[in-house]
């Protein structure tokens, strides 16, 4: 099937599963961050797929509405919204306890929950440091730890996705919080994937490239000027940006049983436009004066001490 945007092979039709219907019917799947953006898409291909759902965050009202939401999709099992700050490991604790009351211990967790916005490294206070780091790499820990002791203690397998930034490998220049936040997230797929697998626990990363949603914030979508799903971008390899649907068929691949083999891998669903740079030289220009904070004076050749 041709693309009659760009003469490239088209992703397949919207209406279409990935995967066979009922794959998760019968299980339960834990989504941080699944009241809005790419959390939320994921969570839909999760529903579409049958499954029961748990959806967690830090904002009431945006759970509620999307909870509705998701219960509307067609296919979709029992949905339940939660509210949680994934930074306290006590309340973390709750939620799980009732998840397991309301639909059973979540078979399926996709730490998705991630903070982030753009900065300097030299302009970044110790508690906006912390905020990133807290919410995106400890918070993820702590959901994970919570999933992977109460699986480990029932004897239960189960299959864990956290969605990660492809600035884990590269670094994250304007976004040091975020992309050493990101490279722990990454190592944690690495590392439990050995330490739990003996007991039937997955753990796989999975890396989003540009999916422009309507949730996005400005200091998110920085220079993506398309900011609709899918929008020709002739920056991007693939010559488009991504629908969130894509990234939601990619996590369902990884979570079901046609991918258990499939464990300590990050997957990267960006058209390879983080591969771009290798072939790619664009002229640096220094992040403060991206950001707009006015340059410091270079001294390259200032003595050393
Ligand atoms: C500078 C900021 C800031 C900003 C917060 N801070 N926003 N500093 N620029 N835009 C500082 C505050 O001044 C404060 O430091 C500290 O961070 C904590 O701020 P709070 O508002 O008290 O914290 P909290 O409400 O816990 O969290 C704020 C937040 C969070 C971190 C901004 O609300 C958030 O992340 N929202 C966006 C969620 C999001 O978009 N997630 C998607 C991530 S995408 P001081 O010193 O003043 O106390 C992703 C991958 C992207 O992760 C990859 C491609 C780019």
């Amino acid at each position: 099937m041709e693309n009659p945007q760009h003469g490239l092979p088209a992703p397949p039709p919207l209406g279409a599963a990935a995967l066979p219907s009922g794959t998760y019917a019968g299980q339960v799947v834990l989504v941080t961050g699944g009241g809005t953006g790419l959390g939320k898409a994921v969570a839909t291909e999760f529903a579409r797929l049958g499954a029961d759902l748990l959806i967690a965050g830090r904002r009431p009202e945006q759970l509620q509405a999307a909870r509705d939401e998701l219960a509307a999709v067609p296919g979709a099992g029992r949905v339940s919204a939660a509210v949680c700050d994934i930074r306290d490991p006590e309340r973390v604790a709750e939620v799980f306890d009732a998840a397991q009351a309301a639909l059973g211990l979540p078979d399926v967790l996709v730490n998705n929950a991630a903070a982030n916005f753009p900065s300097p490294a030299e302009d970044l206070s110790p508690n906006a440091w912390r905020a990133v780091v807290d919410i995106t790499l400890t918070g993820t820990w702590f959901m994970t730890r919570e999933f992977g002791r109460r699986h480990l203690a029932a004897g239960t397998p189960g299959s864990i996705v956290n969605i990660g930034a492809s600035y884990a490998w590269t670094g994250g220049p304007g976004f040091a919080h975020s992309a050493a936040a990101k490279a722990g997230v990454k190592n944690l797929v690495e590392t439990l994937a050995v330490e739990w697998g003996p007991y039937g626990i997955q753990i796989n990363g999975l890396v989003p490239g540009l999916f422009p949603h309507a949730d996005m914030t400005a200091d998110i979508r920085g220079g993506l000027e398309h900011a609709a799903p899918g929008a020709k971008d002739a920056r991007q390899p693939a010559l488009r940006v991504g629908v969130p649907r894509e990234l939601g068929w990619a996590a369902t691949f990884l979570a079901s049983p046609y991918a258990r083999f499939v464990t300590g891998h990050t997957l990267v669903v960006d058209g390879a436009n983080w591969q771009r740079r290798t072939v790619v030289s664009p002229e640096v220009v220094p992040v403060r004066e991206q950001l707009g904070r006015g340059p410091f004076t270079a001294r390259p050749d200032a003595p050393r001490p």
